[in-house]
């Protein structure tokens, strides 16, 4: 369907935006860019784009709706891990989305997200050696979570760059199109083995399915992304393999 006809029908179906918010879903989620500003880009170049384009040539309007049913499905591919009360770890969320609409799901449940806190200058995708690129920022989060009616209580916010992570065990630990995405998995292998537990559950998005059967006693597959460029796979990952 297209955007204009689901702004008529579906006006109650999204998320609260404001146009800095729309800019880093943008750059985080470039499909929600439509075709014509694809283009755009294209011909301007990464600088142009993440500066000015990203930020004044959106309709918050239209992003907003779009991010919204692309986070009501993502959510559909993690529903099998969710339930009451349970301690999420989310690591490289971009603005919040598919937790928001877990926390608006599931009351009981509590978020903690490591994200950064910058922009690269020219934003570039793809897997990232020193992982300095970025696209976030912490106060948006913030804003975005508590703007669309989450209780401060349920969440709580780490930069990733500063050395205090939380310190707790986690049941579930998201990282979509995040870690061992854009970056090394083995960057946060230490810290996550000592937040998880043999319970634990890890879902992220990786070109490399196949080098966490050596990491995980399980790995299942839950999506496969082969029509796109990175040709990734989301996996589910428990339990880690004692080296
Ligand atoms: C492609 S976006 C994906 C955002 C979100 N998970 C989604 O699915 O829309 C990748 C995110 O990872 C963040 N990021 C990059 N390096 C990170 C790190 N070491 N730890 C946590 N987040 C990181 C970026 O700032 C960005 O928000």
């Amino acid at each position: 369907m297209k955007v204009n006809t689901l702004l008529q029908h579906q006006k109650h179906d999204f998320f609260k935006f404001d146009r800095k918010i729309s800019q880093l879903a943008v750059l985080q989620r470039i499909e929600l860019l439509s075709p014509s500003l694809k283009k755009v880009r294209k011909f301007f170049g990464r600088y142009i784009f993440t500066k000015f384009i990203s930020r004044y040539l959106i309709n918050p309007k239209k992003v907003s709706l779009k991010y919204y049913h692309l986070m009501s499905k993502e959510i559909l591919t993690v529903s099998a891990f969710l339930k009451e009360k349970n301690n999420i770890l989310s690591i490289g969320s971009g603005i919040g989305g598919l937790e928001l609409l877990i926390l608006k799901k599931y009351h009981d449940t509590m978020v903690h997200f490591i994200e950064k806190n910058y922009i690269s200058k020219k934003v570039r995708y793809g897997w990232d050696k020193s992982n300095y690129e970025a696209y976030n920022s912490l106060n948006s989060l913030n804003f975005f979570l508590l703007s669309n009616g989450i209780d401060k209580n349920k969440f709580k916010i780490f930069d990733c760059d500063k050395s205090k992570y939380p310190n707790q065990k986690f049941d579930l630990i998201i990282s979509l199109y995040s870690l061992d995405y854009h970056y090394d998995f083995n960057i946060y292998k230490e810290y996550l083995k000592k937040v998880s537990t043999k319970e634990t559950i890890f879902i992220f998005d990786t070109i490399r399915s196949d080098y966490f059967t050596k990491i995980f006693k399980n790995v299942s597959i839950l999506k496969d992304d082969n029509q796109t460029v990175h040709k990734s796979k989301r996996i589910a990952c428990k339990i880690f393999i004692d080296e």
